[in-house]
This record gives structure tokens, C-alpha cells and sequence, in this order.
């Protein structure tokens, strides 16, 4: 923002500089890079990313909309500009977050969207770059930074200086290694704090647990804590599982690693394997049959049971769900032994069949 700050020009920008400076004085010095197991390709993504985000699409799109509604209108006083800066700061917040939930949740739950925002998941180690780990066309339509155009442009300038830097602040932290929350789940007289900060602003146990590998660790949920600042949304509309647990794993199973560039520059590139959701021609099929599958499970083990009917993983869930409305069920075995779990996906008693398969 081009925009003068309590007197000082550009103090936005310094400010959220200061505070990704801080995550990576932060995670060096609790040894956390030097553990990293990150590739080149990880840190291409994340820092390159980064990068590009900050300095060429943002700036790209936010001088996009202050051209395009310079040219259409001729207001001589921005709409916003006579507001409280606190006004502004709660209507650009509130609605930014509204719309980041709505598009990360669309981005879990449509298959193009899901290509795009992929790689954020493919990352096996969280930390605050992750933040920025998506495919660019991601970017570029995201309703957020078109909405800090439209804010901007309409006269909230400072207020969405502001709100950049409490939403680096929260971000940030949520994806990174330092886990502030930790201290507040250790001592019980600091629990209620715990729970009344957790159900106002996305914690790191929140965040975390949407990266983690898979619900079956009784932390993790990859399809849901889909929120941004608030977890507000979360709470509003069924989507919240609270933890205060961190998964022992990350990343997204059955992972064909493909190369930086085709999870950066897709859809221009494509993966060349044709395992990859994301080479050309790739359709998950209907793996669903019309017979239940005997299995042996065992007392007190925790399993997925594929509810979308693309699994290749029959009766269990592969991960192929991802990019539809659908979630695997998860289930404890409460006895050990065999049992006929549902393939047809019409049970009334899933995941357990009940004959549906037979009308
Ligand atoms: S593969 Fe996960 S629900 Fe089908």
C-alpha cells in the first residue's frame, strides 16, 4: 500500500516484513531449518512463491482494480474514505475472511480449484512459507487480493494496511513451526484463555490439524478448519474440529511428487506422470462395486472408509475425495475380526454393508 501510516509511509509493508523476519529469526534459532528435510523443489515452491506473490501479483491486481475504477467512475470522495478507520478495518476483515473461507473450502471441494491449491498440501513440513505454496493461477483469482483492490480503491486504504498486518500475524503463525498455542494448553489456568482465543482466531492446532496426513491419528482433518483469521466460519458453518494436539504428519498420501513447475504453472504445465491428478487426460474413475469386501480388522484401530466411490483403495479411503464434497467416514474396529464393509456406497449402516447393494 502506497499509503502514509501514523505518519509513516509505508509502514505497512515494513511491518509485515518485520513479522515474516521475525517467523524466520524464530524458526532458525529453535533449529527447526536445520531439521528441515525440505527439497529444492519444497523451497522453489514456498520462497519462490512468496516471492511472486508479494511482489508481482498483489501489486499486479491491486493497480488492475484502482485502473479499472478510476476509468469508470469519477467519485470526488472515495465512498470509504470518511468512515473511522476501525469501521473499515471490521468491514474489510470480516468480509476478506468470509470470502477466503468460501474459496478455500470451494478449493477442497472442486477438482480444479483442488489442482490449484494442491501443493499447499503437499508440504510434509508446515513452517510460515508454507502460507504461500500454491499453484499462481491460485493467486490470481483469488477473491481476497481483488478485494483489498476494491477496499483500497473505495477509500479504506489505511484499514486494509492495518488488517495486512493482523492477518500476517495470524496467518503466519498458524502455518508455522513456533506453535505460540502450545503454552496456553500446557497450564490449566490458562485453558480458558485457550478456549476463548481459539474460538475467535485460527490457532496453529487448528490450522495444523487441516495439514495433517490423515484424519485416522484422531487430530487431523484435512476437510475441515478451512478459516483463515476467524475460525468464526468454521464454528458457523459445521466445519470446525478444535485439537489441542499437533499431527505427527503431514503432507497428502499417495503423493506423486511432481515437479515444482507443473504444481506451480499448472494448468499451462502438467505433470508427464500419469498418475498425478494433474497430467493431461487424468479422470478418476467409479471404483465402486456391487458387492460388499470381507476385512479383518483389529480391536481399537482407527480406518477411513472411502465414501466417494473413486478409491483404488476399495473399501478404504486413497485420498481420491479430494476435489469433491465428499469424506471418508472414519471408524474404530470394536472388535477384532472379519466384517463386510459396504463397496456399493448405498448403506444406510456405513460403512458396514447392509444388503443395499442386493435392491
Ligand atoms: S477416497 Fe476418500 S472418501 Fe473415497
Amino acid at each position: 500500500m502506497v499509503e502514509q501510516f501514523f505518519g509513516i509511509p509505508n509502514i505497512d509493508f515494513y511491518l509485515v516484513i518485520s513479522i515474516l523476519m521475525f517467523f524466520v529469526i524464530i524458526e532458525i534459532i529453535g533449529g527447526y531449518w536445520n531439521r528441515s528435510e525440505r527439497t529444492f523443489s519444497d523451497w522453489i515452491q514456498e520462497f519462490g512463491g512468496y516471492l511472486v506473490l508479494g511482489t508481482l501479483i498483489k501489486p499486479a491486481i491491486v493497480m488492475t482494480v484502482l485502473l479499472v475504477g478510476n476509468a469508470l467512475t469519477s467519485f470526488e470522495t472515495a465512498p470509504l474514505s470518511g468512515n473511522s478507520i476501525w469501521l473499515n478495518l471490521l468491514l474489510y476483515l470480516l468480509l476478506d475472511d468470509l470470502l477466503q473461507y468460501w474459496y478455500h473450502r470451494s478449493a477442497h471441494e472442486y477438482e480444479f480449484l483442488w489442482k490449484l491449491h494442491r501443493p499447499h498440501h503437499q508440504a510434509e513440513e508446515m513452517g510460515f512459507f508454507v502460507s504461500y505454496r500454491n499453484a499462481f493461477l491460485y493467486y490470481i483469482i483469488m477473491p481476497n487480493i481483488w478485494w483489498v483492490g476494491f477496499i483500497t480503491f473505495m477509500g479504506g486504504a489505511k484499514a486494509v494496511a492495518l488488517g495486512l498486518v493482523l492477518k500476517q500475524l495470524i496467518i503466519v503463525s498458524s502455518h508455522s513451526t513456533l506453535s505460540y498455542d502450545k503454552i496456553l494448553y500446557k497450564y490449566s489456568f490458562l485453558r480458558p484463555v485457550a478456549f476463548i482465543w481459539e474460538r475467535i482466531f485460527i490457532t496453529p492446532a487448528f490450522h495444523h490439524a487441516h495439514h495433517g496426513k490423515t484424519k485416522r491419528d484422531g487430530i487431523s482433518d484435512p476437510n475441515g478448519n478451512f478459516g483463515n483469521m476467524f475460525s468464526l466460519w468454521d464454528q458457523i458453518f459445521g466445519t470446525a474440529t478444535f485439537t489441542r494436539k499437533f499431527p505427527e504428519a503431514y503432507g497428502l498420501e499417495n503423493d506423486p511428487k511432481e515437479h515444482w513447475s507443473a504444481s506451480y504453472l499448472y494448468p499451462i504445465l502438467a505433470s508427464d506422470n500419469p498418475e498425478s491428478e494433474i497430467s493431461r487426460g487424468y479422470k478418476k474413475t467409479d471404483t465402486t462395486t456391487m458387492e460388499p469386501t470381507t476385512v479383518e480388522l483389529v480391536k481399537g484401530e482407527k480406518y477411513l472408509w472411502c465414501q466417494c466411490g473413486m478409491s483404488k483403495n476399495q473399501p478404504f479411503c486413497d485420498s481420491a475425495h479430494h476435489g469433491t464434497k465428499h469424506k471418508p467416514l472414519l471408524f474404530e474396529a470394536k472388535r477384532t475380526g472379519k466384517v463386510r464393509l459396504c463397496n456399493c456406497k448405498l448403506t444406510q449402516k456405513g460403512p458396514f454393508c447392509d444388503d443395499s447393494h442386493l435392491a
